[in-house]
């Protein structure tokens, strides 16, 4: 099994990335902003408490996102492989990750962390928030917001994987083409010798 995590800021390219790395190597995708979305479209009480955090750009409470990703990996058993967009984001939720692979004999492969400019970041979200109608898109103070978080609460999960020599960058601001050659470089690295 190959268990891939696109880490990055908000911005960089982790959705566009995910929905062409699944296409290539037939993994499933798990983005928590995406269930997140889904359950505040349904308007569930999961979704209206989510809501209060991701309007003003800041996490959700770990428990509700680890609790979301363990009933998708329990509902996905027969996967080839994951990829996490967006998930983990703290070390709290990078540990219980950690803990529910060695519950199904799996861990994570690699984390693939995209670098791209803040200025970069900040337009590339604006712009899409012009047509998207994430909530989160629209206004500048919730998009550096955002960021923020990401320094403070995420950044840190790197240091997490990097102890066990499973992190690698790679530059995300070149076309989404160039980006995407060079994330395969490194899974088809990873996959060498191995099945997927
Ligand atoms: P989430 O949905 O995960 O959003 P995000 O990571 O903040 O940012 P995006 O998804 O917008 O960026 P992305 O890296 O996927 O880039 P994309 O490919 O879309 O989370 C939203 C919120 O939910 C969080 O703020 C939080 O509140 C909550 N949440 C989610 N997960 C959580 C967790 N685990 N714990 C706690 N809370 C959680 O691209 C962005 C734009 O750039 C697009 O318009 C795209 O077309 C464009 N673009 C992409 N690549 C390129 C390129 N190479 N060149 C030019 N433009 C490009
Ligand atoms: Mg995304």
């Amino acid at each position: 099994m190959v268990n891939l995590i696109l880490f990055g800021p908000p911005g960089s390219g982790k959705g566009t990335q995910s929905t062409k790395i699944i296409e290539k190597y037939g993994l499933l995708h798990l983005s928590t902003g995406d269930l997140l979305r889904f359950e505040m479209a349904a308007k569930t009480p999961l979704g209206q408490e989510a809501r209060k955090f991701i309007d003003q750009g800041l996490l959700v409470p770990d428990e509700v996102v680890i609790g979301m990703i363990s009933s998708k990996l329990d509902a996905n058993a027969e996967a080839r492989g994951f990829i996490f967009d967006g998930f983990p984001r703290t070390t709290a939720q990078a540990e219980a990750l950690d803990k529910l692979l060695a519950l199904k004999k799996t861990s994570i492969s690699i984390v693939l962390a995209l670098e791209v400019p803040e200025d970069e970041l900040i337009r590339r979200l604006l712009n899409r928030g012009l047509t998207s109608g994430r909530s989160d898109d629209a206004d500048e103070k919730v998009v550096k917001a955002r960021i923020v978080e990401y320094h403070s609460k995420t950044a840190p999960v790197a240091d997490h994987y990097a102890r066990f020599g499973k992190f690698r960058t790679v530059k995300g601001n070149g076309t989404e083409a160039e980006v995407f050659d060079l994330l395969c470089r490194e899974i088809d690295n990873l996959l060498v010798g191995e099945e997927v």
